[in-house]
């Protein structure tokens, strides 16, 4: 292809975001400075943090209209100025959306071309490592203890739920829908879960745990984090991932009521935690988790559309729940 086809954050989203926010462009396809590569995008991964990314400063600095839309994803180098890298390589790295990507090669990871792509951006990639540290290093479950995961169905909920089995929890999960609910069930062994559109949230949480919540792996924020506290048990642990119910939309959640006294009376540790933080660990958490899949313990999630012009409907598609698994576009 002689063109770079891009997808511009055009327009700032006033409430909830639609395909309109984006424009579609073209431009020259860069030709690599002295320590770049140029990278032709092959597959490029969704994240439900790329809307709270367009409202303000977050782990990362704001994008601004004008912009192209961020975004990892993995390409194949066709041109490389820098040592280490040749055509034909596979690739991650913050490619944005578009067909094609000058980059500095610090920015860059070479990947092994054995591991299918979408396993590079989903179990193996910052999903994994998000659901690994934040269930294990946060969360701390203990055997025969309660784990309650909301969001359980995307990318990072869906591994969370996993592991969780697999240290000998119980897995719980809330999701938008009755047949999401039955595939956690059904088909990805999560002891129950709890449809948080369908009314009753709290005495439907209550009938799903028992024995009540000793972990709470926090994605969303609003009505399931205040449904989710009132559940926990003395000394449980929360762990603050995301707040997706909170990023597309104009009139975030205050949050929970009487929060402060209620996680002092139970003891409770509320812990936010950015996966970057333990990159200095990765390898480890890479062993276990690849050592899980071989043995068929651990199913990678995803969710792959085909084609770079449906980038923005995808998007917009996250936040309606349309995705199980880490949502990805092949370009
Ligand atoms: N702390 C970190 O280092 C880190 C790293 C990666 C991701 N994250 C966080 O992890 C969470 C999951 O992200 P992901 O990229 O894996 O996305 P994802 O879970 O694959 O997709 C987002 C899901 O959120 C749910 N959702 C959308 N709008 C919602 C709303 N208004 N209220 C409640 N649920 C809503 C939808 O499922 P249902 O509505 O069907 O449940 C949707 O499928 C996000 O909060 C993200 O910011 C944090």
């Amino acid at each position: 292809m002689t063109v770079n086809r891009q997808w511009i954050y055009a327009r700032k989203p006033n409430g909830q975001i639609g395909a309109g926010n984006f424009d579609l462009k073209e431009a020259a396809v860069p030709k690599a400075a002295e320590g770049e590569v140029v990278v032709r995008s092959t597959m490029l991964q969704f994240d439900a943090a790329s809307r709270a990314w367009m409202q303000g400063q977050t782990y990362r600095s704001q994008l601004n209209p004008g912009d192209v839309m961020a975004g990892r994803g993995i390409g194949e180098v066709i041109e490389s100025k820098a040592d280490g890298f040749a055509a034909g390589d596979m690739v991650m790295s913050d490619i944005g959306w578009q067909t094609h990507a000058a980059l500095p090669a610090r920015q860059v990871q070479k990947l092994d071309k054995s591991v299918a792509p979408e396993l590079h951006l989903s179990v193996y990639g910052i999903t994994g490592l998000t659901a690994y540290f934040g269930l294990l290093d946060v969360g701390r479950p203990r055997p025969g203890e309660t784990v309650l995961v909301s969001a359980a169905a995307g990318a990072v909920g869906v591994l969370v739920g996993q592991i969780a089995k697999l240290m000998g929890c119980r897995a719980v999960g809330t999701a938008s829908d009755d047949a999401k609910c039955k595939w956690l069930v059904d088909d990805v062994g999560f002891d129950a879960a709890v449809n948080y559109r369908q009314g009753n949230l709290n005495a439907n949480l209550k009938a799903a745990c028992p024995r009540g919540v000793d972990v709470y792996f926090d994605n969303t924020g609003g009505d399931v984090l205040g449904a989710a506290l009132s559940r926990m048990n003395m000394w449980g642990r929360v762990a603050c991932c995301g707040a997706v119910a909170n990023y597309d939309t104009a009139t975030p959640s205050p949050g929970p009521a009487g929060v402060p006294g209620f996680l002092v009376t139970k003891r409770i540790r509320m812990e936010g935690f950015v996966v970057m933080d333990f990159f200095n660990r990765q390898r480890e958490a890479l062993l276990q988790i690849k050592s899980w899949v071989d043995d068929g313990k651990l199913k990678p999630v995803v969710d792959i559309v085909e084609g770079f012009e449906k980038m923005p409907e995808t998007l917009v598609g996250m936040f309606a729940g349309k995705n199980r698994g880490k949502l990805l576009v092949r370009v």
